[in-house]
């Protein structure tokens, strides 16, 4: 395999420079991090699963034209995306209250919310992805108005859509982190599309019957089975169909189907 070139590493995922340009191929890693890099494991298969998950919600979202970054999954491990220029933000969307929601209104996790909320964290390891106002992002030239704008459009397009989609298959979207980023497009435009990953790292999902949780709370919170609980998510979208146990133990990003020259 030819070297390639490493812009970026990242706690779950490493950015190569792409075969084209304003291409770049995302590499998902096994890694696990909460609490701002405190608590960090190794989950064999993790990356894999993530890549299958990752794909097949954004290739579905990319179905019902909400714009994002994935072009098209190379192998096991990696995909290549669109260069953006990503925003320094993470855009949180609720539907129900649990986490940082519950700890920091004193509230019973598991409640409906009314409506869906959306927050803005801004990325930052030193301060830890600070909770900040529309006003922090528009004044500190994060983003415009605008953009801000359509994030807010694309977060409640993503969230309608994944809820309907997760309750197809018994799983209750409770919350889940998006980011954004500016992509020039064919036109050359700027636009703003949807970026990183979507998957049970950054996402909250709960057993409809059982409300048992499927996603990185397993890790954050000690429950254990993590691998298992994103195997089931996996298995319930119906992907990772093709892929056994001894699959997602190989650290081998190349997969028969179609490597990388
Ligand atoms: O911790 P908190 O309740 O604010 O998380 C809200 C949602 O955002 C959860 O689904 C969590 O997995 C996700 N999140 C994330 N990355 C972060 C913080 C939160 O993916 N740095």
């Amino acid at each position: 395999m030819s070297k390639r070139y490493k812009l970026y590493e990242g706690k779950a995922k490493i950015m190569y420079e792409g075969p084209e340009p304003g291409t770049i191929i995302q590499y998902f890693k096994d890694d696990a991090t909460a609490f701002n890099n405190q608590k960090h494991d190794l989950i064999a298969g993790k990356g894999v699963i993530n890549n299958r998950i990752s794909e097949y919600l954004m290739t579905k979202l990319t179905e019902i034209g909400v714009p994002n970054h994935f072009i098209r999954r190379l192998n096991m491990r990696e995909q290549l995306i669109h260069e953006v220029e990503m925003l320094p933000l993470e855009v949180a969307v609720r539907n129900v209250v649990a986490g940082s929601l519950a700890k920091r209104f004193g509230l019973e996790e598991s409640t409906q919310l009314q409506r869906s909320i959306i927050e803005y964290y801004y990325k930052s390891d030193e301060l830890g992805d600070p909770l900040i106002s529309e006003g922090h992002i528009n004044c500190f030239g994060w983003a415009t108005n605008q953009e801000i704008d359509d994030m807010i459009i694309l977060s409640l397009r993503v969230n309608d859509f994944l809820v309907g989609l997760f309750l197809g298959v018994g799983i209750r979207l409770v919350d889940f982190k998006l980011e954004f980023g500016r992509w020039h497009n064919s036109n050359e435009e700027v636009q703003i599309v949807l970026a990183d990953e979507i998957s049970p790292d950054n996402c909250r999902l709960w057993d409809i019957k059982t409300n048992e949780k499927m996603d990185k709370d397993r890790f954050r919170r000690d429950l254990g089975g993590v691998k298992e609980a994103y195997q089931e998510v996996a298995r319930r979208l119906g992907v990772l169909t093709e892929i056994n146990n001894i699959d997602l133990n190989n650290h081998n990003s190349l997969s028969v189907q179609d490597g990388l020259a």
